[in-house]
């Protein structure tokens, strides 16, 4: 080539929770049966869509707007019903022209940062959901500004690593939240939202809050949306989506929110940037939009979610009480979604440590793919060649604790408890091996 056409950001973009399928394929094709606990699908992991999500869907395939584009920033009912769900909520003024549909929150990441100034960048948590760390890293060609959330302080914030990094580095134009979050978890408290907010308040930034698994919180801290912190005068994005509340993320459709746009001419004219960039993609798909007011709005949605967070909600506890009491490691109780993170405390880890395994095929394949991995990596090659059993290595996650996301999505709750038996066990002689 006489002109190099790699992306500054190429390096930058990375999606382990797909990438370790490689491997689960390979190890399929030597007869493992694979267990798989790595992506956050609950449809693809078995659970079923309600009837009445699907005579919806049906019946709105069944009129012929369903197969039209939609107005560039989605369909006008759509955004007229999520306006009012805030008003209803919390008494919050959402314009529905403050809000624009997606193609899922992948592509409203996509388009978010993008669109960003090349020198202007947005701090997100550590670790990291790598598609906003991907995405925020590629758009400016550098490695993404963390700041740390705490295992050993129930994945929260580190208050004053934002504080710090936000006032030695004028890059920084915005703050990112993903609450609850993916992969810990966690829920954020009230306190710690103030915080940031006054940290963005004090310093002009804009917050990005990804709250898609908003309704999923089955823990005892109460899941606040940004719009009830931010006041009138932090500029925010909230983005929501059908993906994993429905669920449905097939449907490919996703939300931003726009609070407090006008506090800020920078701010106008970004999100403008936004919404042109949408218009020349046309729009997004319109069929699950035209279901939207109707599955949100049904009487049974809120009883449905409600239902799915309590099963999340007892296989943490299984979980939990099969991870706690390993030594050398940190599982703090996830209090929403359907993610469970566990972190092997410094050291515990080495490149010595294996698991038995009888098939020599297999044997040779995984010490194959161990070569030049991180050390928990090395632990999720290993742990899946022994046991079948699929997870994601933390540092997929744009972080450097090591240590590993599964799902609580099984939706046989014998068959989970199996899991993160064969896990826990593997943990211990994975440790003790060496
Ligand atoms: C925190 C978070 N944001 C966004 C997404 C992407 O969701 P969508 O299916 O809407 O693209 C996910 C998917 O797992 C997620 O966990």
């Amino acid at each position: 080539m006489r002109t190099n056409i790699v992306h500054e950001g190429a390096d930058e973009l990375s999606y382990e929770i797909r990438g370790i399928v490689r491997v689960a394929e390979r190890l399929q094709g030597l007869g493992v049966d694979i267990v798989w606990e790595n992506i956050g699908d609950p449809v693809a992991k078995g659970e079923s869509v309600p009837e009445w999500i699907k005579d919806i869907v049906a019946e709105t395939m069944r009129d012929d707007a369903s197969f039209g584009y939609s107005p560039t920033k989605g369909v006008t009912a759509a955004r007229d019903f999520i306006a009012a769900e805030r008003f209803r909520e919390s008494g919050v003024i959402l314009r529905p022209e403050d809000i624009l549909f997606f193609n899922g929150l992948g592509d409203a990441i996509s388009i978010v940062y993008t669109y960003l100034r090349r020198s202007a960048r947005v701090m997100g948590p550590c670790p990291a959901y790598p598609t906003h760390s991907s995405a925020e890293a590629a758009h400016a060609g550098a490695p993404h500004i963390t700041y740390t959330l705490d295992p050993r302080n129930g994945w929260y914030p580190d208050i004053e690593d934002i504080r710090n990094k936000v006032r030695y580095n004028p890059a920084v134009a915005g703050i990112l939240i993903i609450n609850p979050d993916n992969p810990t978890g966690m829920v954020y408290p009230l306190s710690v939202l103030e915080e940031i907010v006054a940290i963005a308040r004090e310093y002009g930034l804009f917050l990005v809050s990804d709250e898609t698994y908003a309704m999923l919180s089955h823990g005892s801290e109460k899941m606040m949306p940004l719009y009830e912190v931010i006041g009138d005068d932090v500029p925010a994005i909230v983005m929501r989506g059908l993906s994993k509340e429905v669920p449905w993320p097939g449907s490919r459709c996703g939300w931003i929110e726009v609070y407090n746009k006008d506090r800020d001419p920078v701010f106008v004219r970004y999100i403008k940037t936004l919404v042109d960039a949408k218009m020349l993609e046309v729009c997004s798909t319109t069929l699950p939009q035209m279901a939207l007011p109707r599955i949100l709005g049904d009487a049974r949605f809120a009883e449905h979610v409600r239902s799915r967070a309590d099963k999340y909600l007892r296989k943490a506890d299984i979980a939990c009480a099969a991870f706690s009491d390993i030594p050398g490691t940190l599982a703090p109780r996830p209090e929403s979604s359907f993610y469970y993170s566990l972190v092997f405390e410094d050291g515990i880890l080495n490149d010595t440590q294996t698991l038995p395994i009888a098939d020599a095929a297999i044997r040779a394949y995984v010490e194959e793919e161990t070569r030049n991995v991180t050390p928990d990596k090395r632990f999720v090659l290993y742990l899946m060649a022994a046991t079948g059993v699929c997870v994601v290595p933390l540092s997929g996650f744009n972080t450097d604790l090591p240590g590993f996301r599964m799902t609580l999505l099984e939706p046989d709750e014998e068959k989970f408890k199996t899991t993160v038996g064969d896990i826990s066990d593997a943990i211990r002689n994975y440790i003790a091996s060496a």
